[in-house]
C-alpha cells in the first residue's frame, strides 16, 4: 500500500480547506489541521486547450451576443427527462445523474442515449462499470438494437479518463456518457478509483472537453444509503446540473429530480415505472402513489390511511399516507417513518398528544408513503396526523376526502403553497372533499369542483376527518379554534 500512497513526481496532496500542499497523503492537514481534506492533485494541470472549439476563445463578447442556451438545447425526446432538465441537454453542460446502486441509472442513461440518437445526435457511452457485452444485453432488453438509431451510439468499455477524452476528441459526439464517475481513473494519479482525488480530477478533465468542444456530458454517480453522493461533495459544485433517481428498489416507481440545475428549474420531477423494457413514463403520475389495493376515491380502506395532494415542484402528486399504531412492548416506543421525515413524525406525535387530545403514549408508531415515494414537505403533516389518529381510533377516513396542511407547534393548521393546484388535481381524480387550512380565498372553491372544509386547528381537522375525539364527548363545532381546552392535557 505504501507505494500507492507514496509521493509521485507529478502529483501533490492539496488541502481542500486551506490549499496547502503536501507530498504525502495524511489524515490531517499539517497547515490548518483539517481532517480528511487532502486530495491528490496533479502538479501541473493540463492547460486548457486554447485551440479547442469556439466556446474557448478568450475574447470578451457583448452580453447580448452570447449564445442563448435555450436556442441550442437538445431535447432528449423522453418527456420526463426533458422536463427535469428544463427542456433538454445544453451543449457543453455537465450533468450528474446520481442514485443508489441498482435503482436504474444505467438504464436511464442508455434510454437517454437512444433518445438522442433517434433525434439524429451521436453518443459516446463510456462504460467502466460493465462490459460492452453487458451494455449490449441491456440495450437488447430495451429494444434498442433493432432501431437504426443504435448506429449513432458508440460504446467504449474503458474507465481511464485520458483515453475517454481522447476518444471523445476524435469522434466529437454530441453527447458523452460516463458510467460511472466512481470507476473513472486518471493514469497519472495514484489513488484508487472512487477516491476523492480521482473523482474530482476526472470530473475536471471531462468538464474541460465538455466546455471546450461543446459536448454535453452525462456522468453517472453512486449515492450511498444516507443520500450523499459517494466521492466528494465538491462534485456537485463543479457540474452544471445534478439529477437524482430515487425510489424503492423493490417497488416499480422511480422519481427523477433536479437537485441543482444551472439551466432550468429544480422544481420539476419526472415519474417513471421500471418495467420489463426499462423505464417508462407513468401515464398518470398524480395517482401513482396510491397503495395497490385501491386508494382510489370511493374504495373501502382500512383505518390508518388518507390521501394527501402533495406538490412536487409544480406537479401535483396525490400520495397515500399510511399509519399503524400498535400497543408497544417494553422500553421506548418505536417511531418509524418510511418516505417521511422521522423528526417530523416525532413532532406530530407530540403535537397530537398536547394539542389535539390524541395521546399515542407508549404505542409503537409506523408511518409511510405508499409506492416508495419520499416527500419532505410539511404540508403533509395533517395527513400523517390524521392517518395516525385513524389507526389509533380504528376508524377509517372517508375515501372521498383528501387532507393537506402544515401543523404548527401550537396545534394550529398553517396554509400551504399551491393549494388551488393541489385541489384541482384531487378533483380531477374524483375526490369530492378536502380538509384544508383556513385562509386564502374560499369563495373560488366551488369552481375547483371539490368541496373544501377550511379549518384553523389540527383538533378541528381531525374532528372532520376521523370523527370526534373519544376523550371528549362531542367534538368541537367547526369554527371554534380555541385551543385552550386541549392544553389541559
Ligand atoms: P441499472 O440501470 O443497472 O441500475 P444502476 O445503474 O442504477 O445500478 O438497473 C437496475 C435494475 O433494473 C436491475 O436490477 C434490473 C432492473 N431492470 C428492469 O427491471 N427492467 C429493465 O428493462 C432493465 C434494463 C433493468
Ligand atoms: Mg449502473
Amino acid at each position: 500500500m505504501s507505494s500507492a500512497r507514496g509521493p509521485r513526481a507529478q502529483t501533490r496532496y492539496v488541502c481542500q480547506a486551506c490549499a496547502a500542499e503536501q507530498l504525502r497523503w495524511e489524515g490531517q492537514c499539517r497547515a490548518c489541521g483539517a481532517w480528511n481534506s487532502l486530495v491528490e492533485t496533479p502538479v501541473e494541470r493540463p492547460r486548457r486547450h486554447a485551440s479547442a472549439g469556439p466556446a474557448s476563445s478568450a475574447r470578451p463578447i457583448a452580453l447580448r451576443d452570447v449564445a442563448d442556451s435555450d436556442a441550442v438545447r437538445r431535447p432528449i425526446g423522453i418527456g420526463e427527462i426533458d422536463r427535469v432538465l428544463g427542456g433538454g441537454l445544453v451543449p457543453g453542460s455537465v450533468v450528474l445523474v446520481g442514485g443508489e446502486p441498482g435503482i436504474g441509472k444505467s438504464t436511464l442513461v442508455l434510454q437517454a442515449a437512444a433518445g438522442i440518437a433517434a433525434a439524429g445526435g451521436t453518443v459516446l457511452y463510456a462504460t467502466g462499470e460493465e462490459s460492452a457485452a453487458q451494455v449490449r444485453l441491456r440495450a437488447s432488453r430495451l429494444g434498442l438494437l433493432e432501431t437504426p438509431a443504435g448506429e449513432r451510439i458508440a460504446l467504449l468499455a474503458d474507465s481511464e479518463i485520458g483515453r475517454i477524452v481522447e476518444a471523445a476528441r476524435a469522434s466529437r459526439p454530441d453527447v458523452l456518457i460516463v458510467d460511472s464517475i466512481q470507476t473513472a481513473t486518471l493514469d497519472e494519479l495514484a489513488g484508487p478509483a472512487g477516491s476523492v482525488g480521482q473523482v474530482r480530477e476526472s470530473t475536471l478533465r471531462l468538464m474541460e472537453i465538455a466546455k471546450g468542444e461543446g459536448v454535453a456530458t452525462i456522468l453517472v454517480g453512486h449515492v450511498t444509503k444516507d443520500g450523499s453522493l459517494a466521492g466528494p461533495k465538491a462534485l456537485e459544485h463543479l457540474v452544471d446540473a445534478v439529477l437524482t433517481l430515487e425510489g424503492e428498489r423493490y417497488a416499480a416507481f422511480r422519481l427523477l429530480r433536479a437537485v441543482k440545475n444551472r439551466y432550468g428549474s429544480t422544481d420539476e420531477v419526472g415519474v417513471f415505472e421500471m418495467g420489463e423494457h426499462g423505464l417508462a413514463a407513468v401515464a398518470d403520475p398524480a395517482r401513482a402513489f396510491f397503495a395497490q389495493d385501491g386508494g382510489a376515491p370511493g374504495s373501502v380502506v382500512a383505518p390508518g390511511s388518507v390521501v394527501a395532494p402533495t406538490l412536487e415542484g409544480t406537479r401535483p402528486l396525490l400520495v397515500e399516507v399510511q399509519a399503524l399504531v400498535a400497543p408497544g412492548g417494553y422500553g421506548a416506543p418505536r417511531r418509524t417513518a418510511t418516505g417521511l421525515d422521522a423528526n417530523r413524525l416525532d413532532l406530530l406525535v407530540a403535537v397530537l398528544a398536547r394539542r389535539a387530545g390524541v395521546g399515542l403514549g407508549s404505542h409503537d408508531v409506523y408511518a409511510s408513503l405508499a409506492g416508495g415515494l419520499r416527500v419532505d414537505e410539511p404540508a403533509l403533516d395533517l395527513a400523517v396526523a390524521a392517518a395516525l389518529t385513524s389507526s389509533l381510533r380504528d376508524r377509517p377516513i372517508d375515501r372521498d376526502t383528501v387532507a393537506i396542511g402544515e401543523v404548527g407547534l401550537l396545534g394550529e393548521l398553517r396554509p400551504v403553497a399551491g393549494l388551488e393546484r393541489r385541489l384541482r388535481e384531487a378533483a380531477r381524480l374524483g375526490f369530492r372533499c378536502a380538509v384544508v387550512p383556513r385562509g386564502g380565498r374560499a369563495d373560488g372553491d366551488a369552481a375547483l369542483g371539490i368541496e373544501t372544509i377550511r379549518v384553523g386547528s389540527l383538533r378541528e381537522a381531525l374532528g372532520r376527518l376521523v370523527g370526534a375525539p373519544v376523550e371528549r364527548a362531542g367534538h368541537r363545532p367547526v369554527g371554534s379554534a380555541d385551543p385552550s381546552a386541549a392544553e389541559r392535557w
